[in-house]
């Protein structure tokens, strides 16, 4: 199988790519910036804006791992559009690396964490509107896989993890976490299990 990972030199992308590599999967990373790429990577320079058709042609899996800067959120919306217009009608399956902002809070589904942290509110919000966009794709499968709250850099690798669709989870010690590497672990297992097809998953440290 052959997957493409879209901002492969963030911080989420970046551990994708390697867990893909170690678990011997063929990779291409599309970034805007590979100079900042190991050496033995296989990529394409674009935009994420400015992928096509034909850089998606040798692909199974995409995966976007991108990012947008503070007061670029919107691109969220205008990236799920283009990637519609790329994949329709191909069968090939897209996974975004989404936002944990909007989950429901707990199980009553009353409250969203946006409405906990108003802090992050405003992009989460442009996150659910891209992922209800999402929602009306056709002709290919996607997964929109959601961090829990607390997405931890350089946290270590357990490799022990617990799923669920679109209500945070939360550890035996009460927090809603994971590290970057054991979401790459999920993420990779996924592509495997095929357990959340057109769907949102969620993930957090058990
Ligand atoms: N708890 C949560 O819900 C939570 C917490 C953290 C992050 N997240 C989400 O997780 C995702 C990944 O986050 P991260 O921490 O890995 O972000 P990051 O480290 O900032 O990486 C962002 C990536 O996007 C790429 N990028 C930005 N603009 C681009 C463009 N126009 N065209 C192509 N590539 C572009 C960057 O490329 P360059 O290297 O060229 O800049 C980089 O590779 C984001 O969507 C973020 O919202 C969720």
């Amino acid at each position: 199988m052959r997957i493409g990972v879209i901002g492969a030199t963030g911080k989420a992308g970046q551990v994708i790519l390697t867990e893909l590599k170690e678990r011997g999967f063929e990779t291409l990373a599309i970034v805007r910036s590979p100079e900042k790429l190991a050496n033995d990577v296989s990529f394409i320079q674009r935009d994420i804006l400015a992928i096509t058709k034909e850089d998606l042609a040798p692909l199974d899996v995409v995966i976007s791992a991108f990012g947008a800067k503070l007061g670029e959120q919107a691109k969220h919306l205008q990236i799920v559009r283009h990637f519609q217009a790329l994949l329709k009608d191909t069968n090939k399956r897209l996974i975004i690396v989404g936002s944990g902002g909007f989950l429901y809070l707990d199980n009553q589904r009353e409250k969203k964490v946006y409405d906990k942290i108003r802090l992050v509110k405003k992009r989460s919000k442009i996150s659910e509107q891209s992922y209800d966009l999402l929602k009306s794709s056709q002709g290919f499968e996607w997964t929109y896989m959601a961090p829990p709250i607390h997405f931890v850099p350089n946290g270590s690798r357990t490799g022990s993890y617990q799923t669920g669709t679109n209500v945070a989870l939360y550890s035996q010690k009460g927090k809603s976490e994971i590290s970057y590497q054991d979401y790459a672990t999920a993420l990779v297992d996924e592509i495997e299990n095929r357990k959340y097809l057109n769907s949102i998953v969620t993930v957090s440290a058990r």
